[in-house]
């Protein structure tokens, strides 16, 4: 708890260009959980070399996403945005919590198992101990709630167990997690492969709407969504991609999917995508204002990265020196 609050962390890598699907599943979320919770949200770029970056890259999108959770409506007042690596806890926690750790839990994570085949030249330790840095950020912050996707939940089980772990032995250190399971926006899916979900990493880019899309790009993506031959605007999960865009425009317009059958009801699917792609472009073009008018303004972006990270740092300083001293290293001498 800080203030009575209850205490959220979340995260998000700066390795691709955010896509609708991360807007509409998570950032949108996330305004809503602001006043509710004392939030943690860090660019998570620790984790992103575990993966080969080019240097000037990872810099230059980490700087854009940050700017970005702020374009979104994040306020950097109240949410505690801040680069991972400014915070050398996260780093100090995870050499900690790895002595915590079985080689044979890591084994068993799927994302490890995925990543490592879809990156066979560089399966390093790093990609390996993946999930004990994710626990240090969450267990760091005495984290209360952790919004994360599905793909995330196996990161979480193994987060709780090593934090239980950590308290049978030396009592109660950590807060034990859970994870946020809210009004969670749609899960927004290819949109040229409506069974699979829309992801920053797909090579396709019509596959996607980047948050940066312009309007045209948005709209003549949506034209080319991939759809089905029913010619009948339903909410069903035979029909994968008018199901999507259905999710799509209710996310966007807060209208049900119910509502948004009704509307369209017996009009064809041209003139539906192209109000999808409107409703997404009329999203989206206020955020990418904000975005470039942030950009700009230099000082009060390093403001916020410098303040944060300050923040950030004392609450993750107070929880590490109580567990080094439960570990039993010698204390500083002052
Ligand atoms: N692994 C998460 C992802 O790729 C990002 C992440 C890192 C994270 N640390 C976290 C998410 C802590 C939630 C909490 O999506």
């Amino acid at each position: 708890m800080i203030d009575d609050k209850k205490i959220l962390f979340s995260g998000m890598q700066a390795t691709g260009n955010l896509t609708l699907g991360n807007y509409i599943g998570a950032l949108k979320n996330w305004l809503t959980l602001q006043d509710e919770y004392e939030t943690f949200y860090s660019v998570v770029d620790l984790h992103s070399i575990t993966v080969r970056q080019d240097p000037a890259e990872l810099r230059s999108r980490a700087r854009k996403l940050l700017t970005l959770y702020i374009a979104a409506g994040l306020d950097p007042e109240k949410n505690c945005i801040y680069y991972q690596s400014h915070v050398s806890g996260h780093a100090e926690l995870a050499w900690i919590l790895n002595c915590f750790t079985y080689m044979g839990e890591l084994q068993r994570m799927t994302q490890f198992k995925d990543k490592s085949a879809k990156h066979a030249d560089n399966i390093n330790a790093g990609l390996f101990t993946y999930p004990v840095l994710m626990a240090a950020d969450i267990l760091l912050y005495q984290t209360d709630v952790v919004p994360v996707g599905k793909d995330q939940l196996q990161h979480l089980e193994i987060t709780r167990d090593i934090a239980q772990r950590f308290n049978s032995i030396y009592g109660d250190v950590f807060t034990i997690p859970e994870p946020y399971i809210g009004k969670t926006g749609a899960k927004i899916m290819s949109l040229q492969d409506p069974e699979k979900k829309m992801s920053k990493s797909d090579e396709n880019p019509n596959a996607s709407i980047y948050l940066m899309d312009d309007k045209d790009t948005i709209i003549r993506k949506f034209k080319r969504a991939v759809t089905d031959s029913e010619a009948n605007i339903a909410y069903n999960d035979t029909q994968p991609g008018i199901h999507n865009l259905i999710d799509i425009y209710s996310a966007c317009t807060g209208k049900t999917a119910d509502e948004v059958v009704s509307e369209f009801a017996g009009r064809g699917y041209g003139e539906f995508k192209l109000a999808v792609g409107e409703a997404v472009a009329d999203l989206l073009g206020p955020l990418q204002a904000r975005f470039f008018d942030l950009e700009k303004d230099k000082a009060y972006i390093d403001g916020v990265i410098k303040n944060n990270a300050e923040k950030a740092d004392y609450y993750a300083q107070k929880t590490l020196r109580k567990v080094k001293k439960k570990v039993g290293f010698p204390e500083k001498i002052r």
